[in-house]
């Protein structure tokens, strides 16, 4: 089957499709008991991204009991400053663990450049993924963009404040520029693996760009996804890129300009009235859907949906959620949502 006919990169080349593609962001995971069967299988988080026979059955795990158009690669953002030799560790029920950069010295002792080597299962999934799926199904692969790395890599873990890494980026801007620019080179060096082991799509996660403030977003945020936009499309022209920087607001305009990714992710904060005038002639739109309203369900749930669709259906357009999928999320809603979907028609 030749690309083109896949309903997700049909709808983010603007192509017809007959309804709209849909996945969410986090699919996979603790929601599902499936998941959670297999999870109660590895020693740690880090492992299980990096067995291939696991990591490929959670793969699928949410494709195969809702149909979505995409399979998202199991693993995780934070493979990348495992790459680069940085210590981490999953807590059960605290989230990640890091060792600390908090200076030049700390950075020196980080690889100049990511060893994939270590990744070698991650791209082994892809492969067995890309042969497992029906090929209707886009596989995306992922890589966090380097201002979130960083927030995890100099915080040491999940952060509310984000005051360390923002102190160092004020006060030794040029320090802060060598670790930027580092993983801006270990990013596109892992997403060229992905594509290179069968990603179809990539999906650069900026999860804190919010973060960033107005004098960072654009040397922490935008001038580094230019880069990686730029250096991916060299070598893989028909590969779609999409773009989320959470939490920036009206500058996603700015954003989607600047750095050309094909569609762009919009959080639950965004307008839609925003992102089909201003978002929607730039790039293919995705997102929006509340994580906290699919845990509840139900008629506000439907009504939730259809204003996304109202508003974005007539354009280049994937229905997806504005954030990952919650722990919480009763399995039942995801199949719901999903019937919901399925059930609209196409109007352009
Ligand atoms: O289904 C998918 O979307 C693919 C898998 C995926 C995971 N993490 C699996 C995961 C993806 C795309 C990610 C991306 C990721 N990881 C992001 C960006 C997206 C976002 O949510 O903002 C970030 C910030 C991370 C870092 C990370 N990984 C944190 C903060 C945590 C702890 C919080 C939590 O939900 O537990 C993780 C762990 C993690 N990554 C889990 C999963 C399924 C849970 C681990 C477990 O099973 O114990």
């Amino acid at each position: 089957m030749s690309p083109t006919a896949k309903p997700l990169l049909r709808a983010i080349r603007g192509e017809t499709v007959t309804s709209h593609p849909f996945w969410l962001m986090r699919q996979a995971g603790r929601y599902l008991p499936e998941y959670r069967a297999i999870r109660a299988q590895a020693r740690d988080f880090v492992q299980l991204c990096l067995t291939p026979d696991l990591a490929t059955e959670i793969t699928i795990q949410p494709v195969r009991r809702y149909g979505m158009d995409a399979a998202i690669l199991f693993s995780d953002i934070l493979m990348i400053p495992y790459a680069l030799g940085q210590g981490l560790a999953f807590q059960e029920g605290e989230g990640p663990k890091l060792d600390p950069i908090r200076n030049r010295s700390g950075l020196a002792a980080l690889a100049e450049t990511a060893d994939l080597g270590r990744l070698e299962p991650v791209y082994e999934t892809l492969r067995r993924v890309r042969t497992a799926i029906a090929p209707e199904t886009t596989l995306i692969g992922f890589v966090g963009a380097p201002w979130t790395l960083s927030t995890y890599m100099i915080e040491g873990g999940s952060s509310r404040s984000f005051s360390l890494v923002r102190a160092w980026a004020a006060e030794d801007p040029e320090a802060f520029s060598a670790l930027i620019n580092r993983l801006t080179a270990a990013v596109i060096a892992h997403a060229d693996a992905q594509i290179a082991a069968g990603a179809e799509v990539i999906q650069l996660f900026d999860s804190w760009a919010g973060a960033a403030g107005a004098d960072g977003l654009e040397p922490w945020v935008i001038r580094p996804a230019s880069r990686i936009v730029a250096a991916l499309r060299t070598r893989w022209p028909d590969v779609p890129i999409i773009g989320f920087p959470k939490g920036i607001g009206p500058s996603t305009e700015a954003y989607a300009a600047a750095t050309g990714v094909d569609m762009i992710s919009i959080d639950t904060t965004a307008s839609l009235a925003f992102a089909r005038d201003r978002l929607q002639p730039i790039c293919a739109v995705q997102g929006n859907l509340d994580p906290e309203i699919l845990v509840a369900g139900g008629p506000a749930m439907i009504a939730a949906i259809d204003a996304i669709v109202g508003h974005l259906g007539a354009g280049r357009f994937v229905f997806n959620l504005g954030h990952g999928v919650l722990q919480t999320t009763p399995p039942e809603h995801v199949a719901e949502l999903t019937r919901h979907l399925r059930s609209i028609a196409v109007v352009r």
